[in-house]
């Protein structure tokens, strides 16, 4: 078949797949009783059939055989240019000598869907469109041309999806960061983007990521998980959620803190949730993720600088811009490096209510952070001193915990009620009691009250948050 997208030289079918790690010999010695829980199998399995999507998945097999073959006969570089019409044509003529070669017949349907979908993998982001696509997946994590891992329900599964070789993901990668004006090669290897449909996107290429080609996306969800999608997975108490709402309603200042995709973003945008409408906020991120139901909003993103270091924009600056925007409150997506001073003095003046999320384990943790954080920012104060203008700027930690079995849950809400000496007391008056594990790794607990009063009670009532005292007391084993 004669073809100008068709590469010269045709098809190299023999390009080996890498072989996959050699399965030790099981029945080389008896089977020893050991004290250590046996290990499962695999860390992550490929996702589990399901019978009644059978036909459905002979379609997705067909389509991943026709993409190999098209990636073999396309010459993808010349596909750039092409118009729509001709790709079309030129994909279902492929796409039909190769299913003829496999000897499958489709109906006309089957056919019109196949080559739809071969027209977003070639024009779309490659491989990695199928998952893009698919609501059910969160993240997407790409190792290389041949290991592309999703994360579903809390899990990560080893997707059967490869790119071709490492080639075709620089291309994709190249395809990405260059529609948002960026540039990633050996000189500078590691790049931050966000995909046209708002994902979050990072990619570090060799030779600093060794094995090829490592990628992160964040996929950006449309809506968003609210208070009460929370509540009905999970992730909190009713009783936690009117706590929350009437800390936030009453102007404290919170912080989230947790480990990397905790849920501390999604749990950021759903207290926000609790802002009246009529207020002023400002929104400060390195990636724009939040979304606000209020009207008035103002949404800022940094700029990393471009190639030749001009042009930065960073958090900070933001910030300082910010409180000369007669914001309301101020929310930072996450606070990570010098813009924590700014963050701090804007609780501490007038912006009471502001919010932000930080990356730790524990709130202790989180207070320790905020220290680090701003003696890194080079402020040279006595410790007893930053600690006092930290107790006295935030009011409450909340936080966001990915537990080992892919649940994510608040596992903890705690308030700060000041300065003992040097040392921030702090009493946590939520969390979330483990108890025990399922014989399937699941994690049994409950979210209970720890019997503490509020420090923040009066204030509450002042308010009209009258809660009531009940939700405050521990809850009773049964
Ligand atoms: N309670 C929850 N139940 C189910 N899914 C959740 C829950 N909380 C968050 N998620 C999902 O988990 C993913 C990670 O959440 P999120 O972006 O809020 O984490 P993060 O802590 O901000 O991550 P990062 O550290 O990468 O910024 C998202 O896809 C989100 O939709
Ligand atoms: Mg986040």
């Amino acid at each position: 078949m004669f073809s100008k997208y068709k590469k010269p030289g045709g098809a190299d079918k023999a390009a080996a797949k890498p072989q996959l790690a050699p399965v030790p010999d099981a029945t080389a010695e008896e089977p020893r009783k050991s004290l250590m829980k046996a290990m499962p199998a695999k860390a992550a399995e490929a996702a589990p059939m399901d019978k009644e999507k059978k036909r459905k998945e002979r379609i997705g097999e067909i389509k991943l055989e026709l993409h190999k073959a098209l990636l073999d006969s396309l010459n993808l570089a010349a596909l750039e240019n092409a118009t729509e019409a001709d790709l079309r044509n030129e994909i279902n003529a492929i796409a039909a000598e190769t299913l003829d070669d496999m000897g499958i017949v489709l109906n006309r349907e089957e056919r019109t869907q196949l080559s739809q979908a071969l027209f977003f993998e070639v024009t779309g982001l490659g491989p990695l469109e199928v998952l893009l696509q698919d609501d059910t997946v969160n993240d997407i994590l790409v190792n290389g041309p041949q290991q592309i891992f999703v994360e579903r329900a809390g899990k990560l599964e080893l997707t059967d999806i490869t790119f071709k070789d490492e080639k075709h993901l620089l291309r994709i990668i190249d395809k990405i960061v260059s529609a948002v004006g960026r540039r990633v090669d050996e000189s500078n290897p590691y790049v931050d983007a966000r995909l046209a449909d708002g994902s979050r996107f990072n990619a570090m290429v060799p030779p600093i990521a060794v094995d090829g080609s490592l990628v992160s996306i964040r996929k950006f969800k449309k809506d968003k998980l609210g208070i009460d999608d929370l509540v009905k997975f999970g992730a909190f108490t009713e009783e936690m959620a009117a706590y929350l709402q009437a800390a936030v309603a009453t102007r404290l200042n919170v912080i989230v803190s947790g480990g990397t995709g905790s849920g501390k973003t999604t749990t950021l945008n759903a207290l926000s949730s609790f802002i009246d409408d009529a207020e002023r906020i400002l929104t400060i991120e390195d990636t724009a993720e939040l979304q606000l139901q209020q009207t008035h909003v103002g949404r800022m993103e940094s700029r990393p600088p471009n190639v030749e270091g001009k042009g930065g924009v960073s958090q900070r600056d933001c910030l300082k811009n910010a409180l000369r925007m007669r914001p309301d409150r101020i929310i930072v997506g996450e606070t990570r490096g010098e813009e924590v001073i700014d963050m701090l003095q804007a609780m501490n003046t007038g912006h009471d209510g502001s919010m932000t999320t930080i990356h730790a384990n524990s709130a202790r943790d989180g207070v320790s952070r905020l220290e680090n954080m701003i003696a890194m920012a080079g402020i040279e104060m006595p410790i007893k001193a930053v600690r006092s203008q930290i107790s006295s700027a935030v009011n409450l930690i909340v936080q966001a915990s990915r537990l080992q079995d892919g649940s994510r849950r608040m596992t903890s809400i705690t308030e700060i009620t000041g300065m003992e000496g040097d040392v921030i007391s702090m009493q946590e008056v939520f969390r979330y009691q483990r108890v025990g594990l399922t014989p399937d790794n699941k994690i049994i607990g409950h979210f209970t009250a720890t019997g503490v009063r509020s420090n923040y009670s009066e204030r509450f009532k002042l308010w009209g948050y009258d809660l009531p005292p009940a939700i405050f007391e521990p809850m009773v084993a049964e």
